[in-house]
């Protein structure tokens, strides 16, 4: 049984965005993100230039938080190892985590990696159909960095951590991750 004052752990579902734009309010504290959500989200994902995926929990009417992915190709200098620049010459095709964003209210309690678990599941999909290098993204700051870094997220050749640095998940690692 739950202890009466532990925090209720939240029952979260991830789905394409609808009709509505359902992150028109939406708030995680990072202005470039917000301004994303709120006001190119939903009309990039209906023209089909972005999927954006929202998570909800059960007792929450906004969406708590969310992601969106499109396609991206990168040279073969940015890739991991010397195998694949040299199996990838002319560069190599990506899910490319665009935007994610946890709701200030609800972070730091898992909601992200959910989001990215998720992420990650769908790039497996893609790669099932049409091979690609992994899952990429550019990271905000060396927080987000950080936190990448933990989830196994390695930074490509040449890039920063000062500068928006393309970070990689490869493919070979998330199928070991499965
Ligand atoms: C970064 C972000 C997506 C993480 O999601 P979350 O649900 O809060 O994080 P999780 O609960 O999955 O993971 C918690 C971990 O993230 C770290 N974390 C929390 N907020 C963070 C932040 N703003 N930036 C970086 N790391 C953060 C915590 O320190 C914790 O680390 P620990 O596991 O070592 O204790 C979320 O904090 C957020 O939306 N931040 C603002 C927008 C943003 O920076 N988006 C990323 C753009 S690249």
């Amino acid at each position: 049984m739950t202890p009466a004052n532990q925090p209720k752990a939240l029952t979260l579902s991830v789905e394409k965005i609808g009709a509505e734009n359902a992150l028109s309010l939406f708030n995680c504290g990072q202005r470039p993100v917000d301004h994303w959500a709120r006001k190119s989200a939903l009309k990039l994902h209906k023209k089909g230039r972005h999927k954006v995926y929202l998570a909800s929990a059960e007792g929450y009417e906004s969406p708590i938080g969310f992601y969106s992915l499109s396609m991206a190709h990168r040279k073969a200098a940015k890739l991991l190892r010397q195998e694949d620049r040299d199996g990838w010459h002319m560069g190599a095709p990506f899910v490319f985590l665009d935007w994610l964003g946890v709701h200030k209210d609800h972070q730091n309690k898992g909601v992200g990696r959910i989001l990215l678990a998720d992420a990650i599941n769908r790039t497996m999909i893609v790669n099932d159909i049409v091979p690609v290098y992994g899952l990429a993204l550019s990271s905000l700051n060396k927080e987000t960095t950080n936190y990448y870094e933990k989830l196994g997220f390695r930074m490509a050749p040449g890039e920063s951590a000062d500068a928006n640095p393309l970070m990689i998940l490869p493919i070979f690692t998330i199928v070991e991750l499965f």
